[in-house]
């Protein structure tokens, strides 16, 4: 196979990352890819069938920034054990995430998994993706940045609470969303967040909020300008981090972060 490469994950890598490595017409291509697929009738209604071509496309033809099949398995882990009703992701991209996390979702009796998506056309691609693989039922595409987003959700009432929220867009953002959720009350004791990508590239900022206890968040709760969301500082967590691959064979790993509860 051109370019892929064994690696200590497992599994057959995707091709390497390279400079340019999305949004440069790779992810319509992909669904020409997926449209044109021999066993496309197989991939009907069936996410794992969906799963491995997208996998296919990424470990023979150009390199897509999935979670990939190691570390959505940490994930789908965390689903069947505390069985959410509601997860929200951020950063959709192709629908990889969506789709598998989605499947799992609905497999336990889950109510609806929101994935938030700025990119128009990739919104799109997950939108069929999703359809094709029989999840248009439970998984919602929602365009628009992640914070307007989450406002706009939660003030026409759809969104009152996230059982599981999984962060994948832009690093710096993922900090500033959570603690927008923290105050909207979107979250609370029993939530989770799986945080991907916190060692490639790495988000040093988020891991330092989501380890910090109830007094170090207060104490900078009084120097966030007031610009930026503050968040809720009596949130108390547990965090722990799940080490695992990237689809293109690179160490990586998620941040799962446990709310247990609130300080008085
Ligand atoms: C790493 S990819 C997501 C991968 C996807 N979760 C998966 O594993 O299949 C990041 C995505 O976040 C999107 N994104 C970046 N910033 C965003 C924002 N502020 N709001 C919503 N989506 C954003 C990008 O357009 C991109 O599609």
């Amino acid at each position: 196979m051109a370019g892929a490469k064994d690696n200590l994950f497992g599994g057959t890598a995707y091709q390497p990352q390279g400079e340019a490595y999305f949004d440069d017409g790779r992810e319509i291509e992909l669904l020409h890819f997926m449209y044109a697929h021999p066993h496309l009738n197989d991939m009907r209604g069936n996410p794992q069938k969906v799963l491995d071509a997208i996998d296919e496309y990424g470990k023979t033809r150009k390199y897509l920034m999935n979670i990939g099949e190691y570390k959505s398995k940490t994930v789908i882990d965390l689903i069947r054990e505390e069985k959410p009703k509601v997860i929200v992701e951020l950063g959709g991209y192709v629908g990889y995430s969506a789709i598998a996390f989605g499947a799992a979702l609905k497999n336990i009796g889950g109510n609806r998994y929101y994935s938030l998506e700025m990119n128009p056309e990739f919104a799109a691609v997950i939108s069929m993706l999703v359809d094709l693989a029989g999840l248009s039922d439970i998984v919602k595409v929602v365009v628009g940045p992640s914070s307007d987003s989450l406002k706009r959700l939660f003030k026409e009432g759809t969104l009152n609470h996230i059982d599981l929220l999984f962060l994948d867009h832009y690093k710096p953002a993922y900090t500033p969303d959570l603690k927008t959720c923290e105050e909207l009350g979107l979250v609370s004791k029993g939530s989770i967040y799986a945080a991907d990508n916190v060692i490639k590239p790495g988000n040093p900022v988020y891991l330092q909020y989501v380890r910090s206890t109830v007094q170090e968040k207060r104490q900078n709760y009084l120097r966030i300008d007031s610009s930026s969301p503050r968040g809720n500082p009596d949130l108390i967590y547990d965090s722990q981090l799940i080490e695992g691959w990237e689809p293109s064979g690179v160490p990586d790993a998620i941040e799962i972060t446990r709310c247990i509860g609130i300080e008085a």
